[in-house]
């Protein structure tokens, strides 16, 4: 299979057929398994001897999900999980103990946030949060001989801010330290973080792997020495499992990755582009545009491609006018949905000041740059004539 390219893998790697040849991979909804014999189920309790058990510790349809993820990462191994959130959990409690020290950018995921920086104090860890795109920062924050993990989301959400995964790795080894990319907004069709030097890949699979917003869904991504001898235990007694079901709808969704994030990136560019020249439009951010500060590395990262999420800033001479504003042009979307996910074949579009970014303080907010104008926009599959022609329902009106 490692000779096959990655658009193969997507669709081929898999657990072995079942003696009944299906062509589509099976879908394996049960918990328990019967054993072949009390020598076998010993060993396979004891570890010695591959084979299932129990739902909580493996199951095939989960284990194709993790084959193929892993595959298309370029990794030796991945570990499926029940949500995003569940596999930063599982990374964090693998590798953290009290006394340890973690280094994240401040645009990270909210939640990614508030369970590192947060959450994990309660257990003595401590945390460092620098601004994402500046290296010093992160040189400056790192503690040699108790920085554990270094963990940065690139691109972010909704800024489109890209970090160098390459010089992460790099400032994460020499201090002993593990790189873990949140590989969410690109996934392995544009980047592959560990060929850059990271050491583990973390993702969503509620977004793109999915792709039709159906299911959550999470992963590690990592070496097999990590994902057997780190995750897997936690895993066993932490329970924090993919459903086989989700694993299946996600194992199909990969099929079509490669393809749905060309074709979305490519319209998300086309959009971006009419978006810059909108008279009622002050700032479109998009790694995919030449006027994005990252724009370069951007391109060397990630495959010549930005994406499929934008973000714009609506003109208004106050943040009250600017988020009325905002508000306007959300309200009159008719075929687009409002709807704080992304990911999908559907256009999503959603307000980060009052929603993601709710929470935060207004100054924090004008820290991380979300202002009240701000709309953030997955782009989908719909014809781009009729997802412009959407945003301009409330855009033209602002002019
Ligand atoms: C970049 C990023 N990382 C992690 C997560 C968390 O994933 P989940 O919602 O599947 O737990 C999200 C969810 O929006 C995300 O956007």
């Amino acid at each position: 299979m490692k000779s096959l390219h990655p658009q193969t893998l997507a669709v081929r790697a898999a657990v072995a057929r079942t003696a009944y040849g299906e062509n589509s991979e099976a879908l394996f909804l049960t918990s328990g398994y019967v054993q072949p014999s009390a020598e076998a189920s010993a060993r396979r309790f004891a570890g010695e001897e591959d084979g299932y058990t129990y739902g909580r510790t493996g199951n095939p349809t989960v284990s194709s999900f993790e084959m193929r993820l892993a595959a298309m990462e370029g990794t030796e191994a991945c570990m499926a999980t029940a949500s995003g959130m569940a596999a930063v959990m599982l990374m964090c409690f693998s590798l953290l103990k009290s006394g340890d020290h973690v280094v994240i950018s401040q645009s990270m995921f909210g939640s990614t946030l508030k369970l590192i920086g947060s959450e994990f104090a309660r257990f003595g860890v401590e945390t460092s949060v620098v601004p994402q795109t500046d290296l010093a920062a992160w040189q400056a924050a790192v503690r040699p001989g108790s920085t554990r993990l270094l963990f940065a989301e690139t691109p972010t959400n909704p800024l489109g801010e890209v970090c160098d995964i390459a010089a992460l790795a790099d400032l994460a080894h020499n201090a002993g330290a593990l790189l873990c990319v949140d590989n969410c907004f690109a996934t392995p069709a544009l980047q592959r973080p560990v060929e850059l030097g990271a050491d583990m890949v973390m993702h969503s699979g509620t977004k793109y792997l999915d792709g039709q917003g159906r299911v959550m869904a999470g992963a590690l991504c990592a070496s097999e020495a990590l994902v057997r001898e780190k995750f897997l235990p936690v895993q066993k007694n932490s329970g924090m499992v993919l459903s086989p079901f989700n694993a299946w709808v996600v194992l199909k969704g990969l099929e079509t990755l490669d393809l749905r994030m060309k074709a979305q990136s490519a319209q998300t560019l086309a959009l971006a582009q009419w978006l810059e020249s909108h008279p009622a439009v002050a700032r479109v951010y998009y790694p995919g545009l030449a006027s994005h500060p990252q724009h370069a590395l951007a391109m060397r990262q990630m495959g010549g491609l930005g994406g499929a999420v934008l973000s714009f800033a609506v003109k208004a001479a106050s943040p009250a006018q600017a988020r009325a504003r905002a508000f306007q042009v959300l309200d009159a979307l008719q075929v687009l949905s409002l709807c704080t996910n992304l990911g999908d074949t559907k256009t999503l579009c959603t307000h980060p000041a009052s929603t993601s970014h709710g929470k935060l303080s207004e100054a924090q907010r004008q820290a991380a740059g979300i202002g009240q104008g701000l709309i953030r926009v997955a782009v989908g599959l719909e014809h781009m004539d009729d997802i412009q022609h959407d945003l301009d329902r409330g855009l033209s009106t602002l002019a």
